[in-house]
């Protein structure tokens, strides 16, 4: 098998693998927003709370990410393809295509396309082959009710169960 075959094969695995969406926002170092849609976002240890985000090497916004230290993960509703669009589309000037604000840690948050905002404080980077893997120690948690938006065999889609308000708190710290 060829390595391109070998790749292929390991897309079509990957993309039967349907996961929620979130757009991985920091600063670069001209504090301007830099960002972009993730699906590689994991659980990596509950205590402390830490997730993972794999980003290809190469990327502005991984760059950010290391530079800044930080970065916020916007898990984007139903309504927010639009959002996973542009931040994965070549139009550079993403932030201007989408509604966002500064928390109060500067941090861009996509406010009207996510339903919850995680920020995480760079604790690791592992390099390996062409991404980086970055954990990430939450210290905030803003989360409303909403529909996930879903990316599975290569489309977009709505969580298919309705969502209730149960254990949502509305800001943890
Ligand atoms: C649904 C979806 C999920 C994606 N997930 C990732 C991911 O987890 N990691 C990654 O490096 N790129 C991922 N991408 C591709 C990036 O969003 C895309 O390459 C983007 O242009 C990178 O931005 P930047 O290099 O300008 O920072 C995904 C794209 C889509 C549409």
């Amino acid at each position: 098998m060829t390595s391109g075959t070998r790749q292929q094969r390991y897309r079509d695995l990957m993309s039967a693998f349907p996961t929620g969406i979130a757009v991985v926002t920091s600063l670069d170092t001209e504090k301007q927003p830099r960002g972009m849609t993730c699906s590689s976002i994991t659980s990596a240890t509950l205590d402390p709370p830490t997730l993972l985000v794999c980003l290809r090497i190469g990327s502005a916004t991984l760059q950010a990410v290391t530079s800044h230290g930080s970065f916020t993960i916007n898990l984007l509703h139903e309504g927010g393809q639009h959002a996973a669009e542009v931040f994965s589309g070549p139009d550079p000037d993403r932030f201007a295509r989408v509604t966002w604000k500064q928390s109060w840690s500067g941090l861009p948050w996509l406010v009207e396309d996510a339903f919850a905002m995680a920020e995480c404080q760079v604790s690791g980077i592992l390099r390996v082959g062409d991404h980086a893997v970055v954990l990430g120690a939450v210290n905030m948690i803003y989360q409303t009710t909403g529909t996930p938006l879903l990316y599975g065999l290569r489309s977009f889609a709505a969580w298919p169960q309705p969502v209730t308000s149960d254990r949502l708190p509305l800001c943890v710290e």
